[in-house]
């Protein structure tokens, strides 16, 4: 676990969140928790309550976990395929006239902040992913109309001994680091 080092106290989810990058490669995700992570994303705000957020859930074995994978860049490739399920998150670009969704970056973020953490809460580990190829992603899925593609995240449970290169495991050592309160609140504080 790393816990975060916070001037406050929060709660434990927050708290001992992070992206791990060591999956058990042998743990297989259950329907349950895919639907209880995604219930919780389901419930997050979103202005007018238009929720834009569209998921696609490929788990370890299928052919569009298969697919999702082979999307994957850079050092993506060697740690992400060994999650339990890689969930694509995608948003509507344009509302039924047409015109275009200025906030549904902002509430698929949302969404995903919910998702991450009541994957936390219950056991489970997630690593958000934005190192992939969007149009390949696409076209796994069918090319469905009016989607943009945000994150790939993984999900699945953290493997103490994973045989991760060195440069990830240095990663998975390294300490967690924020911006000081200071430097990202301008004013009233
Ligand atoms: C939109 C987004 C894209 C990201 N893309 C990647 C990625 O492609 N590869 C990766 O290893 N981590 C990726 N991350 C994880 C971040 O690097 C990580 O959340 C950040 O370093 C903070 O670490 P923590 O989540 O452990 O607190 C991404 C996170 C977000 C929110």
């Amino acid at each position: 676990m790393k816990k975060a080092q916070t001037t406050a106290d929060l709660h434990p989810i927050i708290l001992e969140r992070w992206s791990t990058r060591a999956f058990d490669s042998n743990y297989e995700i259950s329907e349950e928790e895919v639907v209880t992570i995604l219930e919780a994303a389901r419930w997050a705000a979103s202005a007018n309550n238009m929720q834009p957020w569209r998921f696609a859930v490929a788990t370890r074995g299928d052919e569009l976990f298969e697919k999702f994978s082979s999307t994957l860049s850079g050092f993506n490739v060697e740690w992400a395929p060994k999650a339990s399920a890689l969930i694509a998150v995608l948003h509507e670009k344009t509302n039924e006239k047409g015109e275009v969704r200025a906030s549904a970056p902002f509430d698929t973020g949302l969404a995903v902040g919910q998702l991450v953490l009541q994957a936390q809460a219950i056991g489970l580990h997630t690593h958000q992913i934005g190192g992939f190829d969007k149009d390949g992603l696409l076209s796994a899925l069918g090319n469905p109309e009016n989607l943009q593609p945000v994150v790939l995240v993984a999900v699945g449970k953290y493997a103490n001994d994973s045989d991760l290169s060195e440069a990830i495991l240095a990663r998975e050592a390294a300490n967690r680091e924020r911006k000081a309160l200071s430097e990202i609140v301008i004013a009233g504080l």
